[in-house]
């Protein structure tokens, strides 16, 4: 049981540093724990918050670091690379950041 879950943990960390977000599977983990706040703040399905003037995040590891905050607040469950998919499809939809890789 240990072993099975270290070799699990072990191979969410490998995707997570490799980066290699699904921006499909992105999507409904978004639209289905991520919306409700944001809507309730900025109306409509809350996207808003991710293309205002004022947005807060700016670069990509800014972003990360943002999912993986709201992540924690929401309790949503998620290992390192179900949030890299939503980072991932935050980015190709919204921030458009160069990914470097
Ligand atoms: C409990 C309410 C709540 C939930 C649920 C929530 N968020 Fe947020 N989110 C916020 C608040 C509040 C802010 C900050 C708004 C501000 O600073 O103006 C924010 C901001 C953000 C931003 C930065 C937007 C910007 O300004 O560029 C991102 C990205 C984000 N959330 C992603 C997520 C993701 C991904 C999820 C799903 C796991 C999620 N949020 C769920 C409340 C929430």
């Amino acid at each position: 049981m240990g072993k099975l879950l270290f070799a699990l943990l072990s191979a969410s960390f490998a995707l997570s540093a490799a980066a290699v977000g699904d921006p499909k599977l992105g999507q409904t983990l978004h639209d289905k724990q991520c919306i409700s706040c944001h809507a309730q703040r900025f109306g409509g399905d809350g996207s808003t918050i991710y293309t205002r003037a004022e947005r807060k995040v700016h670069s990509l590891s800014a972003l990360r670091q943002r999912v993986a905050y709201c992540s924690m607040q929401t309790n949503t469950g998620w290992f390192p690379e179900d949030e890299e998919q939503v980072a991932s499809w935050l980015n190709q939809q919204y921030y458009k950041f160069k990914t470097g890789n």
